[in-house]
């Protein structure tokens, strides 16, 4: 599959996690007034199971930042940062025995992503190599199909936050939002 960009599709679940955010964000009634002027196609009738193109979840996110003055990118990093709270709740098996943020971040692709692969074999998923640089130092390959880096970017984020502990996620090599290589520092 060569495909890279906004149509490539995205599992609902991720729709009805935006439309929670963004409900939480900016209160049911000015999201249904959102919805109703970006005219989608889906209408906006995600379920979670089915898939919908990356074009849309763009879109909401544009839609969701202009209204507070941010960027899309922006908001996908605070979606990031949502979702993790999220799925860490749902699937806490996932996450069980994962003692460190840079454990957890190693086996996203392995296990995490391999678990979710096996409930949802129709999930599209990025791939990610990493490569630890150090005790506190970690570069992590984000390589997809659609162009979600910023969102990438607020699950590592977030999975630093889970851990307690603080550092620097900085795009080391940018080759578009499909491709990025992040650089991950800890602090002491
Ligand atoms: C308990 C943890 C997690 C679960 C259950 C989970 C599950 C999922 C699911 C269901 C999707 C949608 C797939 C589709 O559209 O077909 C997804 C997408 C994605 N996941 Fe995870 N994920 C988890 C943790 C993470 C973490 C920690 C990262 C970051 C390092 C990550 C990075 C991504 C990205 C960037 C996407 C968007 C799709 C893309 O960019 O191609 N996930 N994940």
């Amino acid at each position: 599959m060569n495909r890279v960009g906004l149509e490539v599709p995205v599992k609902g679940m991720i729709f009805t996690e935006l439309l929670d955010l963004a409900d939480h964000l900016a209160g049911e009634e000015a999201v249904d007034k959102l919805l109703d002027d970006l005219d989608l196609d889906s209408d906006a009738a995600y379920t979670s199971v089915g898939n919908y193109p990356c074009s849309e979840l763009v879109q909401i996110m544009t839609a969701l930042g202009a209204q507070s003055g941010v960027s899309c990118d922006e908001v996908q990093r605070e979606f990031g940062h949502w979702v993790l709270g999220i799925f860490t709740d749902r699937y806490p098996h996932f996450v069980k025995d994962k003692h460190t943020a840079f454990d957890l971040l190693e086996v996203i692709e392995t296990e995490v992503h391999a678990e979710v692969r096996k409930l949802y074999p129709d999930a599209e998923l990025p791939t990610f190599r990493t490569r630890r640089l150090g005790p506190d130092r970690m570069e992590m390959h984000y390589h997809s199909e659609r162009p979600l880096r910023s969102f990438c970017h607020g699950l590592i984020e977030a999975c630093l936050q889970r851990y307690g502990v603080t550092g620097q996620v900085r795009i080391a090599q940018d080759n578009g939002a499909s491709d990025t290589v992040f650089d991950i520092q800890l602090e002491r």
